[in-house]
């Protein structure tokens, strides 16, 4: 298969990126989406059409950055190309890259959310690999063609069966266990998927200002689960994003809002 290599546009670091000036795609079907998705793991033997993968290939060259000056790269690629402990594959995947920066993990779960959505607004499924990755010669040529690291990937492809769900039958926690005071704006964060279901994000409330924290698993925990639990909050924050997309704003402020047994991830305002 063919493969599609894509770099962001870089813009020097103001640290605050207002993201709703333009709209440059259709963000409504996205947003119908978001409230009906699943994760689907049960496909139909068949490859997705290279006309289909240009269309998602176009929609990433658009997609909406969280921090627009880290460096990234989608490629779509075979099953053969990368392992995975699970036998529902589907024939292909979206792998992600990034330079290793600060706030590199929010900017790839922001970023592959947009992906996400798009796919199932296509009529695909889609399901996020936090187990597993791209075999070395491709993890290799991310590496020498732009310092770029693998951090996570998106198997998708035509569903067997149901693709979507109805909003009852999402499993998720209250507003009150993630917020500190009701908020409807809130919301879409509820429904974003994450890496077992956790759901690490919780907000509070000063002013306008809507600071997002991620669980803190301390220095003992394994690094890896901290990783996806710092891409699961952009997910989050795409959902926001998506849902809201000419108000939506993402800011670190300085001092970093405290929270005990949690990180500070940024701050909203929408
Ligand atoms: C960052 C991330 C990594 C994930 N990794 C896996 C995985 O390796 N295998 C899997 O079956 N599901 C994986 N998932 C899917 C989650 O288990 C799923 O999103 C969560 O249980 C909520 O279910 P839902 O997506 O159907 O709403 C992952 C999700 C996220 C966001």
């Amino acid at each position: 298969m063919e493969k599609y290599f894509i770099h962001t546009r870089k813009r020097a670091g103001n640290d605050i990126e207002h993201l709703g000036d333009i709209a440059p795609v259709d963000l409504a079907p996205l947003k119908d989406c978001l409230y009906r998705r699943k994760s689907v793991r049960k496909y139909q033997n068949k490859a997705v059409e290279p006309e289909i993968i240009d269309k998602i290939i176009n929609f990433v060259k658009q997609v909406k950055c969280l921090h627009p000056s880290i460096k990234f790269a989608v490629e779509v690629i075979d099953k053969k190309d990368y392992k995975a402990p699970f036998t529902w594959l589907p024939q292909q995947a979206i792998a992600f890259f990034s330079t290793v920066r600060t706030g590199y993990l929010e900017n790839a779960g922001f970023i592959m959310q947009q992906i996400e959505l798009y796919i199932q607004s296509l009529g695909l499924g889609a399901c996020y690999l936090g187990i597993g990755k791209p075999d070395l010669h491709i993890r290799d040529h991310a590496l020498k063609q732009g310092d770029m690291e693998y951090v996570i990937m998106l198997a998708f492809g035509y569903p067997q069966g149901e693709q979507f769900r109805q909003e009852k039958d999402f499993n998720r926690k209250p507003m009150v266990k993630i917020s500190d005071a009701y908020d409807e704006k809130l919301f879409p964060a509820r429904f974003a998927p994450s890496s077992i279901n956790s759901q690490p994000w919780y907000f509070t409330h000063v002013g306008a200002n809507v600071h997002m924290f991620c669980v803190w698993h301390g220095v003992l925990k394994v690094l890896s689960l901290t990783d996806l639990n710092h891409i699961d909050c952009g997910i989050a924050l795409a959902n926001l994003y998506i849902s809201n997309p000419t108000r939506f704003t993402f800011t670190k402020k300085k001092p970093a809002p405290e929270r005990e047994n949690y990180v500070y991830i940024g701050t909203i305002k929408f």
